[in-house]
């Protein structure tokens, strides 16, 4: 009985654990591309347009474009999280789809 409890436990914290993972890959979804692209357009076209953004994703591997566009844009216009990951949202989709067509 002892036994068979414990192995129930253990597959209870594994799905804790599972549980555990996904509300932090859900708050990151709260990023919105949309809104990325309305931030684009008003506080980024004086000097890029979003096609002219992509090659510049691009030329960064795949697993690295989100962290490369935080570090960088951290510094480089929007300092504030949620806006940046808006943004960060928008050109890493809009980069993918490029690569894809
Ligand atoms: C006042 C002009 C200006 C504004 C506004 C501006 N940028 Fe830039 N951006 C530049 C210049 C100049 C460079 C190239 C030099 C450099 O890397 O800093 C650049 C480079 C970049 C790069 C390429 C970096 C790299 O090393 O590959 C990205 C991505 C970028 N900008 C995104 C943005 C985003 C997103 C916004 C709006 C939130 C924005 N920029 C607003 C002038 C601007």
């Amino acid at each position: 009985m002892k036994k068979k409890s414990f192995g129930v436990s253990l597959i209870g914290m594994l799905i804790l654990s599972i549980e555990t993972i996904q509300p932090a890959a859900a708050a990151e979804d709260t990023s919105d591309p949309e809104r990325g692209a309305n931030l684009i357009e008003s506080r980024c076209s004086d000097c890029h347009t979003s096609e002219s953004l992509i090659p510049a994703v691009q030329a960064h591997p795949e697993t690295e474009r989100a962290e490369f566009l935080d570090a960088f844009l951290k510094t480089h216009y929007v300092p504030d999280d949620l806006q940046r990951a808006d943004i960060i949202q928008y050109l890493t989709s809009e980069t993918a789809k490029a690569l894809d067509q």
